[in-house]
């Protein structure tokens, strides 16, 4: 059971008996493609919901199958495929838990997808903040105690949404206590792990949500699992939330014509991630050790570990982590992100005996901090855990309501009382400092002039550089 890949079989066999396309897509197998070969050879897999491949909106054959052993991989109640990335598996659970005018808690560092998912439905945030997280210098997971209030003041909520781990790979550890004070309510718990698809491989990570009580758990495999982009997953185990209704929603928000390239990867990572072992997380965990101690031992470098063991910080003291991403990049190093301080890389789940080369990554990074140190840094203070935030914020209107309003560009020194039009997020930390429907305060804009003043990146829609911010019009 553990080594079938049914999507990938059923394409095998399908291509194998070749198939003459008298279908669509246009590209016909490829054949009249121009692309590179590389791509073109791919395209022969690249077929549509023909007999023998199943329907990805009604699976009965392979994909039902391979859905089926997702399910199980993941000790859930229902798992599916998400061929539009975590981003519809967000949108999909805010559409089967509100309604217009419902209040929904979330976290005020979620992802957009969440923000757009609120807006659509046309739900009432109430925003709970963050706590700032010092290993990584950026916002971490939500206080219990804060949740508790937010529960307390709005006990009507229909859901709550937490990001669980972080970008920067940091979880909460209570989350499970959260969870169970929710669930006392009656609040289904959403959680967008997208960064999480591999924590079920191996005690070595972070527990799943799904694993402490989470109701629906959406992640993107092809963060860190061997899967294409866009390529994820969302599982559901509740007593709260019926199936069927998430599902009717994946049927409307997803195309008609899933890509059998992302159903074969979806297979194959499902795949890979239940037959990792601990010999393999044993294995992955000394290679990291001897990276990690590697790069500790390049001078003018630091290494910062995070909870998930597949993120690593890596800072240049004096110099920001824009700098070391772009000598990094003069080196061919790409990295997943870069902020004030610091660059994030993303290490491979690789299984035992499977090779990296770690050895020429250090070698390039040696060259490239050395190459930083003939430059002049330009680092600047540390930005971010000086500015308190209220902890629980609601808006004045929905994202609908804002829709419809008159908007402006005024210069915020003269913003105060006026409602924000648009989100402006600080980097780092990465929680938004305005949300649309936000009323403006002298806090608010002494924070912003704070972090103007440290040259900390904004982004959202803002024309900070002219000092003007996008208000609702009187
Ligand atoms: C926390 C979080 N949630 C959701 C998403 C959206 O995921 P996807 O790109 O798979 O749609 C991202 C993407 O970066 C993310 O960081």
């Amino acid at each position: 059971m553990k080594n079938e890949r049914p999507i990938v079989e059923a394409l095998q066999k399908f291509v194998a008996s070749e198939p003459q396309s008298l279908h669509v897509p246009g590209h016909k197998h490829g054949v009249l493609s121009a692309l590179p070969n590389e791509l073109k050879t791919a395209l022969t897999y690249d077929v549509t919901e023909l007999s023998g491949l199943d329907d990805f909106h009604h699976p009965e054959e392979a994909i039902a199958s391979a859905e089926l052993l997702l399910t199980k991989t993941y000790g859930a109640d229902r798992s599916f495929f998400l061929v539009n990335g975590s981003t519809v598996g967000n949108l999909a659970m805010i559409y089967a838990t509100c309604q217009r005018g419902d209040i929904i808690i979330v976290q005020r560092n979620a992802h957009k997808s969440v923000f757009h998912g609120i807006e659509l439905v046309g739900a009432k945030p109430v925003y709970v903040t963050p706590q700032w997280d010092l290993q990584s210098g950026t916002a971490g997971s939500v206080s219990t105690e804060v949740l508790k209030e937010a529960l307390q003041r709005y006990p009507n909520a229909k859901a709550v949404i937490l990001t669980y781990p972080t970008y920067y790979g940091i979880v909460s550890q209570q989350l499970a206590q959260q969870i169970a004070l929710c669930h006392e309510k009656h609040i289904p718990v959403l959680v967008d792990e997208a960064h999480g698809a591999h924590l079920i491989a191996s005690k070595a990570f972070p527990v799943s949500a799904l694993n402490l009580g989470a109701d629906v758990v959406v992640q993107s495999a092809h963060k860190t699992l061997p899967a294409m982009t866009m390529a994820s997953f969302l599982h559901i185990k509740s007593s709260l939330i019926q199936p069927e209704k998430i599902n009717g929603y994946l049927r409307m928000l997803q195309s008609s014509s899933p890509s059998y390239l992302l159903l074969a990867s979806l297979d194959d990572a499902r795949h890979y991630v239940s037959t990792y072992l601990e010999s393999d997380s044993m294995y992955l965990m000394d290679k990291r050790q001897q990276l990690v101690e590697s790069l500790r031992s390049l001078p003018g470098l630091v290494v910062v570990e995070v909870d998930d063991p597949l993120k690593l910080l890596l800072r240049a003291p004096g110099y920001t982590g824009f700098q070391l991403k772009d000598a990094f990049e003069n080196n061919q190093l790409y990295v997943e992100l870069a902020d004030a301080e610091q660059v994030l890389i993303i290490l491979p789940l690789l299984k035992h005996g499977q090779s990296y080369p770690f050895g020429e990554m250090c070698i390039r990074i040696k060259d490239a901090v050395a190459e930083l140190k003939k430059q002049k840094g330009e680092a600047v203070e540390q930005m971010g855990k000086q500015y308190e935030m209220a902890h629980i914020t609601t808006s004045e209107y929905t994202f609908a309501e804002i829709g419809l309003m008159d908007k402006e560009w005024i210069p915020y020194m003269r913003a105060i009382g006026r409602v924000a039009a648009s989100m402006l997020i600080p980097y780092p930390p990465g929680i938004p400092l305005f949300v649309p429907g936000e009323k403006i305060t002298v806090a608010k804009l002494s924070q912003l002039e704070e972090l103007l003043a440290m040259g900390a990146a904004f982004q959202g829609v803002h024309r900070l550089q002219e000092k003007l911010i996008y208000v609702i019009k009187h």
